[in-house]
């Protein structure tokens, strides 16, 4: 039988997305509960990049439901010297019931999904970062209620963040508003497939140059680092054309009243988003990041036991 991988948000139903969060409110409520839930799995941490969040939500996860999660290294490991993805996921699939993997090119982790036994979850590529949504979603969630109708504002780099929550929203019922540079905006690629999706599930997706419109009546304003992992060499350029798109308490009054702010992390104070707003009371940016953790444990189980 096929392993059930995590790639994309696209590939759950709006049912697997609703399972996740009523298993992770379980998790939330009664931990104790689940604490031999993966006893005797071992899952690998096959990163490129570094990671605070997504590595250390996986360990901590994984020693909570009972099991193991080891460290996979890119630099330590053979495929830094040119082994394959093909032959790193078959022997990998030969030790362990899982692989996180954190990846430069998506199209990497999809050649180590289709030669794994075992189950990948994306832990982040240059596309797409489905953990981190999850994540977010059901922090949404918690401080909104029904997300159904309700508006998300992305203002920054159409990057993996803006791909997977333009996904995350078409589940949700939530329409997006994206407002990037010319040059910046969101992958021509994701934005055929999601506005297909969009309008079968009755959301709207539009994307501007104008960050004023997109945050207008918004319930929830979310922006990403300007300078992604593997964008260092264009830095300057990134942060001169993004500069306008700075999160500020300017732009957040265009949004409801009552709008949230998040980010994914880590941030940069003074660029992407002010000190003001990122540490202000409608910042929910360490409410995402806790329940990175309690998704996570909700993602394994599924996963690892198929419940
Ligand atoms: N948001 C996120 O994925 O954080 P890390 O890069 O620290 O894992």
């Amino acid at each position: 039988m096929e392993p059930k991988h995590l790639i994309s948000i696209r590939d759950l139903s709006a049912k697997d997305v609703s399972e996740v969060f009523r298993l992770t409110v379980d998790l939330k409520a009664t931990p104790d509960r689940f604490r031999t839930s993966l006893a005797g799995k071992t899952i690998g941490l096959f990163f490129q990049s570094p990671s605070t969040r997504t590595r250390t939500a996986f360990h901590v996860a994984m020693y909570q439901l009972g099991g193991l999660a080891i460290d996979l290294n890119d630099r330590d490991m053979q495929s830094s010297r040119g082994e394959s993805m093909a032959d790193t996921a078959k022997t990998l699939s030969r030790y362990l019931d899982g692989i996180v993997a954190r990846m430069g090119s998506h199209a990497h982790l999809v050649e180590l999904s289709r030669n794994a036994d075992v189950p990948v979850i994306n832990g982040l590529t240059d596309l797409l970062h489905p953990c981190q949504v999850l994540g977010d979603f059901l922090t949404l969630i918690e401080k909104k209620g029904s997300l159904t109708g309700r508006k998300l504002a992305y203002v920054g780099p159409g990057n993996h963040m803006c791909h997977s929550l333009i996904y995350g929203a078409i589940k949700s019922g939530m329409n997006v508003a994206v407002a990037a540079p010319a040059g910046y905006e969101p992958k021509s690629l994701i934005l055929k497939s999601a506005n297909r999706e969009a309008s079968a599930a009755g959301v709207t997706i539009t994307v501007t140059d104008n960050p004023a419109a997109a945050v207008q009546g918004a319930d929830v304003v979310y922006t990403d680092a300007w300078v992604s992992i593997g964008q260092e060499a264009q830095a300057a350029d990134r942060v001169e054309a993004l500069a306008p798109y700075q999160v500020n308490s300017a732009l957040m009054s265009q949004a409801k009243p009552d709008a949230l702010f998040m980010h994914c992390l880590p941030a940069h104070r003074e660029e992407e988003v002010t000190a003001e707003v990122i540490d202000g009371p409608q910042s929910v940016v360490f409410e995402q990041a806790e329940n990175r953790l309690h998704v996570t444990k909700a993602i394994l189980i599924r996963l690892l036991s198929g419940v």
